[in-house]
C-alpha cells in the first residue's frame, strides 16, 4: 500500500476520499504535474513548481491567505521518501489541484470553495543507458490533433489525449504523434517531439498547441550547456518528420525515448541513433541541476 497526500495530510491511498461534487470529477476543472525521481532525487522539481503556479494562475484557481499554496516540491519529496520501501528506486509523483467541491453543479467558477490537492506516487522505469544497443526504439502512429486550443495548460481534462493515446494502443504501437490542420507537428499524446536532421536537432516552438514540457526544456538546456549540439525551436511538417534521421519523444517518465518507426515507415535506418546517445548522456549529466 502506498502513501498519498490529500489536502494537507499524508495517508494510505485507500483512505484518500473526495466528494463526487468535486469540480475535478464533474468538469475536469483542474491542473496536474508529474514529477520524476531517481534514487530518491527529484528531477526538475523547481520547473514543475513554476509550471504548476502558471497553470493555477491561468485557470484562476487561487490559494488565498487562509489556505496557502502548498509547497509542491516538499510534497513530492515526502511522497518519494515515504514510498521508496514499497515502490523502489524510481518514482513518479502525480500532483493534482482541482477547483474544489461546490454544493451544486454550475459551470462558472464558484466563490469560497477550497481547492482540492491530491498527490500520489507510482513506480516509473529506470533511466535508459545512453547506449543505443541497450534500448528498443518506439513505434508510433500519427493523427490530426483534435484537442482544444489551450494545450499549453496542463489540464486534467485529458479526454483528447486519452483518445489519441488509445488509438496508438489499438494499432499495436507505443504513441500517437499529432499534427495540426496545417500539417505541422504539435506534440504526441503524452510527450513532446524532437527531430534530428543532418546532425541538427529541432523541436516545435511553444504556443497554445503544445505543452511546455519540463523534459523538453531540460533537454534543450542540457545540450546548450554542453555546446556540442544546439536545438532550434521551429515548425516541423509531418512529411519532414517522417524523413528525419532520428525522432525522439520526451516526457517526465520516459526522459528521452527514441522512435524508430512512424506509420509503419522506418526512421533513418530504423535503428536507435547516435545523436540520441549523445543527447541522453548530456541530459543525464545535467538533469539533477535544474
Ligand atoms: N505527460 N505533452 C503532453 C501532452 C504530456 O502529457 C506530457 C507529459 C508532455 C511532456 O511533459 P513533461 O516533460 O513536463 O513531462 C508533453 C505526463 C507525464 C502525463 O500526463 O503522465
Amino acid at each position: 500500500m502506498t502513501i498519498a497526500y490529500l489536502n494537507g495530510q499524508f495517508l494510505p491511498i485507500e483512505d484518500a476520499k473526495i466528494s463526487p461534487l468535486d469540480r475535478g470529477f464533474l468538469f475536469g476543472d483542474g491542473i496536474y504535474e508529474v514529477i520524476p525521481s531517481y534514487a530518491g532525487r527529484l528531477v526538475g522539481g523547481q520547473l514543475h513548481a513554476i509550471r504548476m503556479a502558471n497553470g493555477l494562475r491561468e485557470i484562476g484557481i487561487e490559494f488565498n491567505n487562509n489556505i496557502h499554496a502548498p509547497d509542491w516540491q516538499m510534497i513530492a519529496q515526502q511522497l518519494v521518501d515515504k514510498n521508496q520501501a514499497v515502490l523502489g528506486e524510481h518514482i513518479g509523483v502525480y500532483i493534482h489541484v482541482s477547483r474544489g467541491a461546490d454544493s451544486k453543479r454550475f459551470h462558472a467558477y464558484p466563490t469560497g470553495v477550497t481547492p482540492t490537492v491530491f498527490a500520489f506516487a507510482f513506480g516509473i522505469p529506470a533511466s535508459n543507458k545512453a547506449d543505443r544497443r541497450s534500448v528498443t526504439g518506439l513505434k508510433v502512429n500519427t493523427e490530426q490533433d483534435l484537442r482544444w486550443r489551450r494545450c499549453h495548460i496542463k489540464s486534467t481534462s485529458l479526454l483528447g489525449n486519452v483518445m489519441h493515446f488509445q488509438h496508438s494502443q489499438d494499432q499495436g504501437v507505443n504513441e500517437t504523434i499529432l499534427y495540426n490542420e496545417q500539417g505541422l507537428v504539435t506534440e504526441a499524446s503524452v510527450c513532446n517531439v524532437f527531430m534530428v536532421k543532418e546532425g541538427k536537432v529541432y523541436t516545435p516552438p511553444l504556443d497554445n498547441q503544445l505543452l511546455p514540457g519540463i523534459t523538453r526544456r531540460m533537454v534543450i538546456d542540457s545540450l546548450h550547456k554542453d555546446g556540442t549540439l544546439t536545438v532550434s525551436e521551429r515548425q516541423i511538417g509531418l512529411d519532414e518528420l517522417k524523413s528525419a534521421d532520428e525522432v525522439w519523444l520526451t516526457s517526465s517518465s520516459k526522459e528521452i525515448a527514441p522512435v524508430v518507426e512512424i506509420d509503419g515507415k522506418a526512421i533513418g535506418q530504423g535503428e536507435v541513433g547516435r545523436v540520441w546517445e549523445q543527447a541522453l548522456a548530456s541530459y543525464h549529466t545535467h538533469k539533477f541541476s535544474f
